[in-house]
């Protein structure tokens, strides 16, 4: 793909879609991961004297009806406030944008737009004749063909990757194309349903795979053990079941917990017992993995050469399930190995037990990371790739 790094942009009206679409609440953004992954680009674009365009979606509101609760005004203030430069908002802008040279602009939430979801190609050409230069960035939308990520990029006079995307792509593809062995994936989360397609083709390539979270407790059932009142997809089992074949096949495995922490319901306040896994009661939830499990998928993590992270493995917004999630963090952090984590709820953790620093990289992708693991093409990168074929 062509990188936005390589052309000249001096006086060019640049067009840079980011995903800025982070947590905000009464008015403020509580969490500014992705504003910061964007800095480096907007700082690029600023520097070269290009006259800058911000584009981002942020939630999923209703097309064609503006609200107050889905603006991007609470981001432009806080990316003022990061670069110590005023960015103005503008809401009408589908007609022509007037921007200085060094100037940045924030574009209103594309998803007020109709016909942005559906990737509508008056659309993308309206985005298009914005600019001379379309930069793609928004690695976190990068599995959408909408028209923001996808036709503007088609239609513009000069599409390339940001920055930020360019990093992504070349980190997951260290970690997943040719990496140091033993490739070793965790992957936690709430359910099998969600995470099988991931599962399966995590499964073809790496050398360990660990499950963990909701998750585990299919395969823990798929084992024959009792699971008591736990999350578990019965329907499920039998995939577990291959999963697990599969990977013996290989000459390894996929463990199952040994022993798992456990409550009576899902509160903050249930009392946790630890027990082993023959021994979980009938009215019991598996909120963790137990301290046993824990060291030892800690021992695996602390033999990889490549370790990708996705999922917590336990409840770990309440503290008595959080030690299981906790360890793994911590194992990953203290490894020599090249580490990536992505999605959500692992960032949560990694931000929770401060552990960013130690972490080779942390994608800013929640569903693009996990169809990236899948094999899928994401379709703004394929869409880059065609515009640099010509
Ligand atoms: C995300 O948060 O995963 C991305 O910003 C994509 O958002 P979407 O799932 O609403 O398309």
């Amino acid at each position: 793909v062509i990188k936005m790094t390589d052309l000249d942009l001096k006086g060019k009206r640049v067009l840079i879609r980011e995903d800025l679409n982070v947590p905000v609440k009464d008015g403020k953004v509580t969490s500014d991961a992705r504003i910061r992954a964007s800095l480096p680009t907007i700082e690029h674009a600023m520097k070269a004297g290009a006259r800058v365009m911000l584009m981002s979606h942020l939630g999923r509101p209703e097309e064609g009806v503006f609200s107050e609760a889905d603006s991007l005004a609470p981001v432009a203030a806080h990316l003022s406030g990061l670069l110590g430069k005023e960015v103005r908002l503008v809401r009408d802008y589908l007609n022509g944008v007037e921007v200085a040279e060094g100037e940045v602009v924030l574009l209103e939430n594309v998803r007020f737009n109709p016909g942005e979801k559906k990737d509508d190609e008056a659309l993308s050409k309206q985005y298009a004749a914005l600019c001379d230069i379309y930069v793609m960035d928004a690695f976190g939308t990068a599995h959408r063909a909408q028209a923001s990520t996808h036709g503007a990029g088609k239609f513009a006079p000069v599409a390339c990757a940001g920055p930020l995307l360019a990093a992504e792509l070349e980190a997951l593809g260290k970690a997943l194309d040719n990496p140091k062995r033993p490739l070793v994936a965790i992957v936690g989360g709430s359910k099998v349903s969600t995470k099988l397609t991931v599962l399966e083709s995590l499964s073809k390539v790496v050398d360990q795979l660990i499950v963990g979270g909701g998750i585990a407790n299919t395969f823990i059932a798929a084992q024959g053990h009792g699971v008591g009142k736990s999350l578990c997809e019965n329907d499920l089992i039998p995939e577990a079941k291959r999963l697990m074949e599969a990977a013996r096949a290989k000459g390894g495995d996929i463990p199952v917990p040994t022993d798992v922490t456990v409550g009576k319901a899902f509160s903050e306040s249930t009392p946790a017992t630890t027990r082993k896994v023959s021994d979980v009661a009938d009215d019991d939830m598996i909120f963790d993995v137990g301290p046993d499990t824990a060291a030892s998928y800690a021992e695996l993590l602390k033999k990889a050469g490549t370790i990708v992270w996705n999922g917590p493995v336990g409840v770990f917004e309440f503290d008595q399930f959080a030690a299981g999630t906790q360890a793994m963090g911590e194992a990953i952090a203290a490894s020599d190995a090249f580490s990536i984590a992505g999605g959500g709820d692992t960032l949560a953790a990694i931000d929770k037990y401060g552990l960013a620093d130690r972490i080779s990289y942390i994608s800013t992708g929640g569903g693009a990371f996990l169809e990236f693991l899948e094999g899928k093409t994401l379709p703004a990168v394929a869409m880059l790739e065609a515009r640099a074929k010509g």
